[in-house]
């Protein structure tokens, strides 16, 4: 008799989830050319989005500035201080929900809403750093220009805008003038690594996300920009590459499934095979195909037709205790079953872990370092699915080194708490030409 491993096993073969199916030359390779690609402005499904920001510049210590970090699913809002041995001191957090989170959300809505999340600081710095976690244009002056919501975030309206002269405009008129700079939030963790590595000789810089959305960004040198023309070529600044929207990755056709049943079906199908927001849902799909393909008894099929959503974080905590947690724990089902259901979830964060590490071995790879084992590149990882979900750190850290060192490049994982915010501050103190963002 077949037992359930071995079901589990061909199921995902057939479906091609399984990680030796994922040939992990192929997948560089066209990371590689895709971000060759967006780089020199030639068509790419990695935006490949120069920050103009240098990670070169100390942080100035004892002044106060300002930290938004606009998530996923929440914003968070603090101020920081760094003190002389680079050490950051956060005060004043409040933590918001994410406008247009959930439900719909007009323009003037909004905004509205993150003057509310502001106006209790505005007055303690002229300096913010704002974290913005979605894929925005970023304008010399500091400014971002949302190119697309991403995380099924419902705020149609604002599209094309520049974010931070919306908000700090609405702050002016109440009397407020600050200084800004938008990033994204894999740039605020990679400088947060930086400052958190700051005691080693690091080649380079790498931050991942891995939460609601994944991202990476990394250190590029300007003359390798050659969309841009206006680049100093002796300098270097961190690039976003927007690797959720990398598009060459091969999909099973479980995948094709639930991108077709997404807000944006075709966008962000990387974001879509890895990451918080759509873990959960992937399993559903994949649990609800086992079922229909009779991999599963009449009492574990029942639960799993029952089911019209499985969050990541359900997911998790059934991985973490399969026999008492919901949705899976509780029902009437054999013990076969839930150990079937356990394999098949367990194997898609598996595959979510092979991924992200070639996620980030693609960024480490393009930063063209870390050959000389005294000076690795820093890569500094955040993110709520990355150190909450079972197994995923561990695993991706484990085929990290297995992809890097068969090339003989050095790596090295920092951690820093409070990242996105951290990093932010960061750059609002460091940034170039500090002053007003526009002629007001
Ligand atoms: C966004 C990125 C962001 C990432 C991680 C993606 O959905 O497009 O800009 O960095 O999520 O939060």
């Amino acid at each position: 008799m077949i037992g359930f491993r071995e079901k589990a096993q061909a199921f995902l073969k057939d479906y091609r989830l399984d990680v030796p199916s994922i040939d992990h030359e192929t997948v560089l390779r066209a990371f590689q050319d895709e971000m060759a690609a967006g780089l020199s402005g030639k068509e790419s499904s990695l935006a490949m989005i120069p920050t103009y920001i240098s990670v070169e510049r100390p942080i100035p210590y004892h002044k106060p500035v300002i930290a938004v970090d606009a998530g996923g699913t929440h914003v968070r809002v603090a101020t920081l201080v760094f003190d002389p041995e680079g050490i950051p001191h956060l005060d004043n957090f409040s933590k918001h929900e994410m406008p247009g989170f959930g439900s719909e959300m007009s323009r003037h809505d909004f905004y509205d809403r993150f003057v509310r999340y502001l106006l209790p600081v505005a007055a303690l710095s002229d300096t913010v750093g704002f974290c913005f976690s979605y894929p925005a244009e970023i304008s010399p002056e500091g400014d971002g220009k949302l190119l697309a919501w991403t995380k099924e975030i419902k705020a149609p309206e604002v599209i094309g805008d520049f974010i931070g002269r919306n908000i700090f405009d609405r702050l002016r008129k109440r009397g407020f003038h600050h200084s800004f700079i938008l990033l994204n939030d894999t740039v605020s963790t990679l400088l947060a690594g930086k400052s958190a590595g700051m005691a080693k000789p690091f080649a380079s810089f790498v931050g991942l996300i891995l939460g609601t959305g994944t991202n990476t960004a990394y250190v590029e040198c300007n003359r390798n920009i050659t969309k841009l023309t206006n680049l100093n070529p002796a300098e270097k600044q961190a690039i976003n590459v927007e690797s959720g929207n990398f598009n060459k990755c091969p999909r099973s056709p479980l995948d094709i499934l639930l991108d077709a049943a997404t807000d944006n079906p075709g966008q962000n199908a990387f974001e879509k095979m890895i990451s918080g927001a759509y873990l959960g849902r992937l399993s559903l799909v994949v649990l609800k195909r086992a079922a229909e393909e009779h991999l599963l008894r009449h009492e574990g099929a029942c639960a799993i037709g029952d089911l019209v959503d499985l969050t990541t974080e359900e997911v998790n905590l059934f991985l973490k205790n399969p026999r008492e947690a919901e949705p899976f724990g509780v029902k009437k089902m054999m013990d076969s079953d839930r150990a079937l259901i356990r394999t098949l979830c367990s194997a898609l964060i598996d595959r979510a872990a092979y991924l992200t590490a070639l996620n980030i071995a693609a960024a480490v790879i393009q930063s063209g370092t870390g050959r000389d084992p005294l000076r690795p590149v820093c890569v500094s990882a955040e993110g709520s699915t990355y150190h909450k979900t079972k197994g995923l750190r561990r695993r991706t850290e484990n085929y990290l080194c297995g992809i890097l060192g068969s090339r003989g490049v050095y790596h090295e994982f920092v951690q820093s708490p409070d990242a996105s915010l951290v990093g932010a501050a960061i750059a609002g103190l460091t940034r170039t030409g500090a002053g007003r963002n526009f002629p007001l």
